[in-house]
C-alpha cells in the first residue's frame, strides 16, 4: 500500500484544448497519465492528483475526463486547481455525494491514509505582475493584485484550518498537506502555508501549478523548517506520480 501524488493532469477530452502548443512534455500527455499511473500504482494504493484536472467549464464538459480518472488505478482523491471550474468551492459536498466511492473531492473536509489525515486546499500564491529589471531581475509588482492575492490565501487559509481543525479533532496527530499552487510566491521566503505546515507538524506538503522549466524553482522544493515538500506537476514529472509514502 503506498500513497501518490501528481497535478495538472489538464485533460480535455470533451473541450477543445490541445495541450501540444505548451512543449513537446505535453504531446499526447493524456496517454502518457494512463501508461505511467497504471505502470506505478496499483488497485490497493492511493492517489492525490492536485488540481487542474480538467479544461471543461461545467461539470457537463468534464465527464469524459473524470471518467478517465476514475477508470485510473487506486483510490482517487482530487484537490482543486485554478482551472476546475466545474467544481465550485460551495458544492464539494455535492460533487463527494455524486462520485462517491468513485472519486474524493478534498476540501473542507479530508481523508485517511493509513494513521495520516490527508489535508488540503487550492491554496494561492501571488503571481504578479512583476516588474523586472534588463536582467530579468524583480524590482518591483502589481500593489493592488498584491493586495487581491492576500484576500485569496486569507480564504483558502481558512479552508485548510477547517481541514486541520476536522482532521485534529477526530484524533488524528500526523499530517500530509496538499494545496494545487505552491506554498509561497517567488517573493516570500515563508507564508502561512508554511506557517500552518510547522505549525502541526506536517510530514509532507505536496503541491504543482508550476509549469515549465523556468517555474519549477518558484517555490519550497526538500526540506524546510522539519517540514518535506514535493513538487509534483504532470510537466515536471513526465506525468509519473511521485511516492508521497509508503
Ligand atoms: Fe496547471
Ligand atoms: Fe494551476
Amino acid at each position: 500500500m503506498a500513497l501518490y501524488a501528481l497535478g495538472d493532469l489538464h485533460l480535455s477530452f470533451q473541450a477543445d484544448k490541445p495541450m501540444d502548443s505548451f512543449g513537446r512534455v505535453w504531446k499526447h500527455h493524456e496517454r502518457k497519465i494512463e501508461k505511467y499511473v497504471n505502470q506505478i500504482v496499483k488497485p490497493e494504493d492511493t492517489l492525490v492528483l492536485t488540481g487542474d484536472h480538467s479544461w471543461g467549464r461545467k461539470l457537463e464538459e468534464c465527464r469524459e475526463d473524470l471518467a478517465f480518472i476514475e477508470n485510473l488505478p487506486g483510490r482517487k482523491i482530487l484537490l482543486r486547481g485554478n482551472h476546475d471550474m466545474f467544481w465550485d468551492a460551495k458544492k464539494t459536498e455535492r460533487l463527494n455525494r455524486e462520485f462517491s466511492p468513485r472519486l474524493f473531492f478534498l476540501q473542507n473536509n479530508f481523508a485517511v491514509y493509513k494513521d495520516y489525515a490527508l489535508v488540503g486546499t487550492k491554496g494561492f500564491a501571488f503571481e504578479g505582475p512583476f516588474y523586472v529589471n534588463y536582467r530579468g531581475q524583480i524590482i518591483g509588482w502589481d500593489e493592488e493584485r498584491q493586495i487581491q492575492a492576500k484576500k485569496l490565501v486569507d480564504r483558502e487559509m481558512t479552508r485548510l484550518r477547517e481541514s486541520f481543525r476536522l482532521a485534529y479533532g477526530a484524533g488524528y496527530r500526523k499530517f500530509i498537506m496538499f494545496l494545487h499552487y505552491p506554498p509561497t510566491s517567488v517573493l516570500e521566503k515563508t507564508s502561512p502555508f508554511t506557517e500552518i505546515a510547522r505549525e502541526y507538524g506536517v510530514e509532507t506538503v505536496v503541491y504543482s501549478h508550476c509549469h515549465g522549466e523556468s517555474r519549477f524553482g518558484d517555490s519550497i522544493r526538500g526540506d524546510f523548517q522539519g517540514v518535506h515538500y514535493i513538487l509534483v506537476s504532470g510537466d515536471y514529472l513526465n506525468f509519473h506520480p511521485a511516492l508521497v509514502k509508503e
